[in-house]
């Protein structure tokens, strides 16, 4: 862990801008990206799927070298969230940040009254958050996809207890499968 002081806070009009940027960067040479994920996020901005709460950026000396975004899902009638999409600014990576979003967004998703996320991503990293794979809750996703890769977390005991099925996303995902 680095010493980067940091601090987490709920992203702001005037962030829109400076996520935009760090999206843009941290996923420019990620080969599992479409390179579109910056897009995505300003149309999950105006979507019924967003929550304000769970927008969230982290700020070191003033600057924006992170963002996290969870919006709604529905399983089986359920509403829960996805994680997607995380970003931390190739500068900064490797320093706990993206961590400490993860964490910090799973506090306000459980005080918003949240039980469970969903997140399509690295089977090495999103376990260290907490996360496994999906398929052991039954809970699948709409796409082709590994299913180490597809997992997902209960935000309170038992939070996934009950709830089985493929998960529907935002339209704005602009999933087809
Ligand atoms: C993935 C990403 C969000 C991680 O953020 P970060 O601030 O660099 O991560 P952290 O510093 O909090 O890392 C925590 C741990 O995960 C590890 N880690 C970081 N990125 C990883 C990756 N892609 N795969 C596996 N492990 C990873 C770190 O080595 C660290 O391990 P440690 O706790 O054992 O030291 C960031 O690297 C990023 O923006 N990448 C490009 C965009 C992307 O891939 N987003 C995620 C889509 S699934």
């Amino acid at each position: 862990m680095s010493g980067l002081n940091f601090i987490i806070r709920r992203e702001e009009e005037r962030d829109y801008g400076d996520v935009f940027n760090i999206i843009e960067r941290a996923f420019k040479g990620v080969d599992q990206s479409d390179h579109r994920e910056q897009f995505l996020v300003e149309k999950l901005r105006k979507s019924s799927a967003f929550i304000p709460e769970l927008s969230l950026v982290a700020c070191s000396r003033g600057s924006v070298v992170g963002h996290i975004l969870f919006t709604k899902i529905h399983v089986s009638g359920h509403e829960l969230l996805a994680l997607a999409p995380l970003s931390v600014s190739p500068d900064y990576q490797g320093m706990g940040v993206g961590g400490a979003l993860i964490r910090q967004g799973h506090k306000a998703a459980a005080a918003l009254g949240y039980r469970g996320a969903v997140v399509m991503g690295h089977e090495g990293y999103y376990p260290k958050f907490g996360y496994g794979p999906a398929v052991r809750y039954k809970i699948f996703p709409p796409f082709e996809c590994p299913a180490e890769n597809f997992m997902c977390i209960e935000l309170v005991e038992d939070g996934l207890k009950g709830i089985e099925g493929v998960v529907e996303y935002a339209p704005e995902f602009g999933i087809t499968g």
